[in-house]
């Protein structure tokens, strides 16, 4: 993995004892590198002494530093929403509608340290029904910032859906380590309530809009009243579109991927057209075996 943006500043000479300075000592996957930091201007102070464009496996705290979320105080709901996609060169955000087909291990490396930063992932029910989703997991690399952080082992999974038509039997509802949220409106259907609540889920309603749907500003809210802050919302690009709609998302880390796909596949966001661009700002680039690892930041207006 090598770093495009911000371009690193050389390392300094050796010193007289040969002993490389200004680098985050190399450490073994998992553990966090150099001095831990809480923004992303940190983190750049934190880790621009390297070689420019080093190429070399970064550790799972490296990647972690890097992606670390902006203190408080966020928006006006008192979140963070960061997304996570992954496109092909010509703008595809699935193939036989599935992401992987589109993924790499780097990217999924990027995608595990995501939620390893998360308090909720936010997903759209067609995602979760589509990828299969699971509970997230509790991993010994991110266990000490979890609990510093005051957060769980693992990030709640908050699934949004106005049908509510999820098979509450699935893993993902029955064993996770900190209970699903299923997002819905006050209008769902009363008997997929009781079943969603029977597996073991967090039913939250977030608005009352017609046959079950939510305002994507609201779901941000209520999961900030429950205490998600830092959220991470894996699309898909249906869900994606809204919050990019409601003016909600903070941060977009897309993957490129450097595949073409052609044909009629969804592209990142998938809804109505906004009524002005939303204005983002590059904050970092990371790279490997081609693929560009970007995140970029909205620029408030
Ligand atoms: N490239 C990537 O990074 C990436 C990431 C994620 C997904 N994907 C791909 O994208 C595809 C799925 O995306 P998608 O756009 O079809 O679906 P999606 O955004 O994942 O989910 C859409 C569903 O979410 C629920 N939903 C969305 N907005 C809602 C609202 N305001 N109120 C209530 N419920 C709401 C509804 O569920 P109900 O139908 O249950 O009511 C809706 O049908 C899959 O092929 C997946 O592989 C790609």
């Amino acid at each position: 993995m090598r770093r495009l943006f911000p371009v690193p500043v050389p390392a300094p000479a050796e010193t007289p004892t040969g002993t490389p300075t200004g680098r985050p000592a190399e450490t073994p996957a998992g553990t966090s590198a150099g001095t831990p930091v809480g923004t992303s201007d940190a983190t750049t102070a934190g880790i621009s002494a390297e070689t420019p464009a080093e190429n070399r496996e970064w550790a799972l705290g490296e990647l972690a530093d890097a992606y670390a979320y902006p203190e408080p105080p966020h928006g006006p709901s008192g979140a963070f929403l960061r997304a996570n996609m992954v496109s092909s060169l010509d703008g595809a955000a699935q193939h036989d509608g599935r992401s992987k087909p589109l993924s790499s291990d780097a990217d999924m490396r990027i995608f595990g340290v995501l939620r390893g930063l998360a308090d909720a992932v936010v997903v759209g029910a067609e995602t979760a029904r589509r990828e299969g989703y699971r509970p997230a997991r509790a991993r010994e690399a991110f266990a000490k910032r979890r609990a510093a952080l005051g957060q769980s082992p693992a990030p709640a999974i908050a699934v949004v859906s106005a049908s509510l038509d999820l098979d509450f039997s699935q893993p993902l509802f029955t064993e996770p380590l900190v209970p699903t949220i299923v997002i819905t409106g006050a209008t769902a259907a009363e008997e997929r309530i009781e079943a969603a609540r029977a597996a073991g889920a967090e039913v939250v309603f977030a608005g009352a809009g017609p046959s079950g749907r939510v305002g994507a500003a609201a779901i941000v809210t209520a999961l900030a009243e429950l205490g998600h802050t830092r959220l991470l919302t894996e699309g898909g690009p249906t869900l994606l579109a809204e919050f990019a709609a409601a003016g909600v998302l903070d941060e977009l880390c897309l993957a490129v991927a450097p595949l073409v796909t052609a044909g009629d596949a969804k592209r990142i966001m998938n809804g109505p057209v906004l009524g002005e661009p939303e204005r983002f700002t590059l904050a970092s680039v990371l790279e490997e075996a081609g693929f560009l690892f970007t995140r970029y930041r909205r620029i408030y207006q």
